[in-house]
């Protein structure tokens, strides 16, 4: 089954094409990449997808709804978490808060509610405490719950976010090159989360630069170029494309 489906989706900028007439599909359950040069479009595909900008033309469907248009808290709501490509966690916040700030908006409860403190609101936050050190344990940073989350090595803060996007309960999660900084072994490390995250039943669209992770953990691979679509396919099919290679030698 299909779970989010591009068409003909434009974005223009003035002149600039940044995304132009790109159409693709992500299957429930799969792991798809989106790779492309500096500038292709990545970015602001997953802008348009979340509903952080609007598009130019063309439809975006989520499990066979048409989401085009819809406001970001909207599309979080229906079940689209994404990670940001330069880490956004919040300072003067542990781990475990971090998360627990994801998880209030999903909460019935909700940010205000809990400032008020009411009986029935306690019984939630200790519910969010909970959900949230249990996903921190997910991604292997329990033992860092308490600490303030932006001291964390850049490796453990890629896992926080990951939680706290999680703590939405999506069911498919955008992550914006999250090998982004991180060095060989974290990168390794993030790769395995994202297929742990998947084994959850999570499909996942990853925007990233590193291509051993990209052919290691893809199912399928959609190369940008300019804003346009230059290739979809399987990672050997990707490697092998002559079109794909010759923009990549080009950068
Ligand atoms: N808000 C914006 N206003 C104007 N131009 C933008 C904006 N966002 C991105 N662009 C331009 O659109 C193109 C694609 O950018 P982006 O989606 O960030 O690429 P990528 O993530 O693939 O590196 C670039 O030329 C960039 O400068
Ligand atoms: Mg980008």
């Amino acid at each position: 089954m299909t779970l989010l489906n591009v068409s003909s989706l434009h974005k223009h900028f003035g002149g600039l094409h940044a995304v132009n007439d790109v159409s693709f599909g992500v299957e429930t359950g799969a792991i798809k990449a989106v790779i492309g040069p500096n500038g292709a479009g990545k970015t602001t595909l997953f802008n348009l997808i979340t509903g952080t900008l609007g598009a130019t033309a063309g439809k975006v469907r989520f499990r066979g709804e048409d989401i085009q248009g819809r406001r970001p808290h909207q599309i979080a709501a229906a079940g689209i978490a994404r990670t940001f490509q330069n880490i956004k966690l919040f300072h003067d916040m542990t781990a475990l808060e971090n998360v627990m700030v994801g998880r209030h908006l999903r909460s019935r409860a909700g940010f205000a509610a809990s400032m008020l403190n009411l009986p029935w609101t306690r019984k939630e936050e200790q519910k969010i405490r909970d959900k949230s050190m249990e996903l921190l344990d997910l991604l292997e940073i329990a033992d860092h719950a308490d600490v303030e989350a932006t001291s964390l090595a850049f490796g453990q803060q890629r896992a926080v976010e990951f939680a706290r996007a999680l703590a939405l309960e999506p069911r498919l999660l955008l992550l914006d090159e999250p090998a982004a900084g991180l060095n060989i072994y974290e990168t390794a490390e993030v790769g395995r989360l994202i297929t742990k995250i998947r084994g959850l039943g999570i499909t996942v669209l990853l925007v990233e630069h590193d291509m051993s992770l990209v052919m290691d953990i893809s199912d399928e691979i959609v190369v940008l170029s300019f804003g346009e679509k230059i290739a979809e396919g399987v990672p050997t099919a990707i490697q092998n494309n002559p079109e794909v290679i010759k923009v990549y030698l080009g950068e």
